[in-house]
This record gives structure tokens, C-alpha cells and sequence, in this order.
């Protein structure tokens, strides 16, 4: 079996190759896995190099929204698990262009590489901010899409895109909508890491508003775990929510990791709210959990213990990135 990630280098594309990679998926185990990635500001070798020696796999630098780069390597693909995409919502509300180039010209392009090369499964990797915000409940995969960030608004349109290629062309696509991520070798633009690494070092935290928007925390790892089950067993033309299953405020996530790294809350900055910041994301995982046996095994507790501890033990990967 031959795979293509794309954004391999990422931080959820990079945990995704060294699983699969590190054997942690028995039965999923290809005998070849291409990494397609621009290399990006987010897009890093060093998250790659515990694998880099791995005989399976081979990196391309590229663009998906190349035509000339997907057609080349799309031939004698069996899946594709697309995970490439400008991720970070304040960069999208900074500068949509990139979002909408990526996120919905980078989909299509592949979409159109993987149906021109007949393969036979596409994972699109998506997000819960497609559904907006939600006061009570939780999404199911049905409800409908009302993205709030012009990054939302890109995913969303991949999701239809990719949608649109099941229906019409018959091919075999499923959509994930995962809650938000946390674990090792993630961007420290994003809120853990930013906060881990600022608080280690003695900085403050910029904590956006009231500091009440809640967020269901998914570790990475559960979250690969849930993308290798979609990509062997998910339906065509489907979509699976991925949840982490614990809703926290930024403000407890703030209490949390300042209790972890031995802070206080004079380390908390308040700052102005970010723009149409979604009050609530909260997904039902009900559908991948009776379908595909999905349950995430890390405690939001272990999981946050374990992520400080990354970043102390790996200044060396993180330093850089924030100098930068
Ligand atoms: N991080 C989260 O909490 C989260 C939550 C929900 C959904 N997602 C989705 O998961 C996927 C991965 O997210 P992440 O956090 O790992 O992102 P990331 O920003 O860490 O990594 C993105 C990767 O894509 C690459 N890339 C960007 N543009 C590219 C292009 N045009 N061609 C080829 N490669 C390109 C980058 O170099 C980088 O390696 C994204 O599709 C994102 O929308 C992430």
C-alpha cells in the first residue's frame, strides 16, 4: 500500500507519519508513505527526523496547488490523507488570500490528481469551526455549516468541494471534523504551546477576552488514531466528527497549565478579544465512536502534564520557531 500525506510535515500530518510510521496502527502498514508538503513557516523537517531514516518514506517539497507536483505523485496512490492547509485563524483574519488558495484551490487540485490516478481512498482533513458556534448541545456531522473565520470559511469550502467529488465522480472520500489539538511539536503560535513556552521562560500569557470561550481539547494522538480508523474502515462520502471529549475554558486551560509550570495568575495579560471569536465548539463523536470503536484514550489531565513536559525536554525544536 502506497500513501500520500500532504502537510506531512505539519504538526498533526507529522504525528500522523511517525504512528504510522512507528507501527502504532497494527494492520496499517504501508509499504510506501510520500510526504507532500510546501514546508510552509509551519511545515518542519525536524518533526519528521525520528522517521527520516525509514526506508518507506520519501519527502517531497511542493505545493498542492500544483498541478504539475500532484500529477507526478498521485499514480499507484492507494489513500490519500490530506492534512496540508494554512491553519492558524488569526493569520486568516490578518490575510485571507493564502486560506482560500491552500485550503480550497490545494484541495481541489489534489481531488482532481487522485481521481485523474484512480485512487482508491481520500481522508479530507477537516475542523469543528465549520459548524460556527454553538450556546448548548453538540454538533452532529449533519448540521449545517456556518464558519465564522475566513480560515473556517476555507475548510468549509473544502468540505463541499471534497463532498462534491463523491457525488459526482463517485470517488471514495470521507471528511473529518476534528476539535482542537494539542500535543508535541505543535506551532507555538498556537495557544499551548504559546502559553507553555511563554510561562516556562517567565513571560504572561495574552489571554483573548473574558477568557470564557469553551473548547473540547483532543490530543494528538487520539486524534491520528481516529483519522487511521476513516481511512481503513469510513464509509464513502461520509463525515466523521473526532472529539477529544473535554470542554474547558481558555480560562481553566490558562489555571491548568499555570499550575503545571508552577505560575501564578499574575502571568495571565488579559488582551482585546479576537474578531468573531466563536464562544463554544463542542462536537458529538457519537457516529465515529459506534461506527469505527473511536474512544480517546488521553486524559485531558496526563495529556496537558505530558505536553509541558515535551516542550522543557525540546527547547531546541521550539527556541527557533519563536526567535523566528
Ligand atoms: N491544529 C488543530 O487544532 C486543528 C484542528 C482542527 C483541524 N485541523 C486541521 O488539521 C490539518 C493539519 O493541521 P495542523 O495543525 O497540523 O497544521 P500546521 O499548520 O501545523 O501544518 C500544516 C502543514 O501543511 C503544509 N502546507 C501548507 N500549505 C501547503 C501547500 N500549499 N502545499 C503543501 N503543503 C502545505 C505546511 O508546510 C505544514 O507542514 C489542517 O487541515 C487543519 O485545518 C487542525
Amino acid at each position: 500500500m502506497r500513501v500520500l500525506v500532504t502537510g506531512g510535515a505539519g504538526f498533526i500530518g507529522s504525528n500522523f507519519v511517525r504512528a504510522v510510521l512507528g507501527g502504532r496502527y497494527p494492520g496499517f502498514e504501508p509499504d510506501e508513505l510520500v510526504v507532500l508538503d510546501k514546508f510552509t513557516y509551519a511545515g518542519n523537517r525536524a518533526n519528521l527526523a525520528p522517521v527520516a531514516e525509514d526506508e518507506r518514506l520519501r519527502v517531497v517539497r511542493g505545493d498542492i496547488c500544483d498541478p504539475a507536483i500532484v500529477k507526478q505523485e498521485m499514480p499507484g496512490t492507494d489513500l490519500v490523507v490530506h492534512f496540508a492547509a494554512e491553519s492558524h485563524v488569526d493569520r486568516s483574519i490578518a490575510g485571507a488570500a493564502e486560506f482560500v488558495q491552500t485550503n480550497v484551490v490545494g484541495t481541489q487540485t489534489l481531488l482532481q490528481g487522485a481521481l485523474e490516478a484512480e485512487v482508491g481512498r481520500f481522508v479530507h482533513v477537516s475542523t469543528d469551526e465549520v459548524y460556527g458556534s454553538i450556546d448548548e448541545g453538540s454538533w452532529p456531522e449533519d448540521h449545517p455549516l456556518a464558519p465564522n473565520s475566513p480560515y473556517a470559511a476555507s475548510k468549509a469550502s473544502s468540505d463541499l468541494i471534497a463532498r462534491a467529488f463523491h457525488i459526482t465522480h463517485g470517488m471514495h472520500v470521507s471528511i473529518t471534523r476534528c476539535s482542537n489539538n494539542y500535543g508535541p511539536y505543535q506551532y507555538p503560535e498556537k495557544v499551548i504551546p504559546l502559553f507553555v513556552t511563554n510561562l516556562m521562560d517567565g513571560h504572561q500569557v495574552p489571554l483573548y477576552g473574558d477568557g470564557l470561550n469553551v473548547r473540547d481539547w483532543l490530543h494528538v494522538d487520539d486524534h491520528c488514531a481516529g483519522i487511521q480508523l476513516v481511512a481503513r474502515h469510513g464509509r464513502p462520502g461520509e463525515v466523521y466528527n473526532i472529539g477529544g471529549g473535554t470542554e474547558l475554558t481558555n480560562r481553566d486551560l490558562t489555571t491548568r497549565l499555570l499550575e503545571i509550570t508552577g505560575r501564578d495568575e499574575s502571568a495571565i495579560r488579559p488582551v482585546a478579544d479576537r474578531k468573531a471569536h466563536d464562544r463554544r465548539y463542542s462536537v458529538d463523536i457519537t457516529k465515529i465512536s459506534a461506527e469505527l470503536g473511536y474512544r480517546p484514550q488521553v486524559g485531558v489531565e496526563q495529556g496537558l502534564r505530558d505536553t509541558v513536559a515535551w516542550y522543557r525536554d525540546n527547547r531546541s525544536w521550539w527556541e527557533p520557531l519563536k526567535a523566528g
